[in-house]
């Protein structure tokens, strides 16, 4: 180990919304790791292209015999700082040797467009794993939040908190924000039980009334 670790972040998808820092971070690595859509936004690096899969213990591994080969570049979506693989590499690396990049966020691009302050923001993933049914309580009374889906039953969650603690709050569903194919819609919360989502999605909760 010695090579320093560039955490990217990628921001949500589009070229456009990555920063010059994480474009020019990619370019000093010998070797970027990361998923296959992640790899795709950089079609003109040269070095050794590495794609991961969902088993991070697997990546770790991967990642750690990759560094012999100098600086590498692993590539997150969004920001670094928010649900990312960023806080096992850097926990298994240590912070001396790994450099974060800041990306824009998934969900600083969902209130973007909803030209919404998220100062106020609570946010949840249901990305992984369904979120812990204690932190229903705690956000029972918070007027934005903001769900990170990402599996194809990620809604369940947000189905049985919405029955757990109704109030007036707009739904609205976010995919492939930035993308070609972004769509934002509001939906009535019925809806949720059969809706198809992008696994690039978000659902925010808004409390009727602050988009006025
Ligand atoms: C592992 S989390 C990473 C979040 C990321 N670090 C961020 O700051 O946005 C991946 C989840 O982010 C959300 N996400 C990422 N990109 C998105 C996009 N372009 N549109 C909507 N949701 C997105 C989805 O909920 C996805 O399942």
């Amino acid at each position: 180990m010695g090579s320093v670790i560039n955490i990217v972040g990628c921001g949500p998808g589009s070229s456009d919304c990555m920063t010059r820092e994480a474009v020019s971070a990619v370019k000093s690595s010998s070797v970027v790791v990361g998923s296959e859509r992640l790899l795709a936004l950089f079609p003109g690096f040269d070095g050794e292209r590495v794609p991961i899969g969902s088993d991070m213990s697997a990546a770790l591994d991967r990642i750690e015999s990759l560094c012999a080969k100098g600086p590498v570049a692993i590539l997150v979506s969004g920001d670094p700082g928010l649900f990312s693989l960023s806080k096992l590499v850097i926990k298994r690396f240590g912070r001396d040797l790994c450099r974060v990049i800041p990306g824009i966020s998934s969900i600083q691009a969902a209130f973007a467009r909803l030209a919404l302050d998220w100062t106020d923001a609570r946010i949840i993933s249901a990305h992984v794993s369904d979120p812990d049914e204690s932190l229903m309580s705690s956000l029972a009374g918070e007027p934005k939040i903001a769900v990170l889906l990402g599996r194809s039953d990620s809604t369940k969650w947000v189905i049985t908190f919405l029955k757990k603690y109704p109030r007036d709050r707009q739904i609205f569903v976010c995919e492939n924000l930035t993308l070609g194919d972004e769509r934002i819609r509001e939906i009535q919360a019925a809806e949720l039980l059969t809706l198809a989502v992008s696994p690039n999605s978000l659902v925010l909760l808004i409390d009727r009334g602050l988009l006025e």
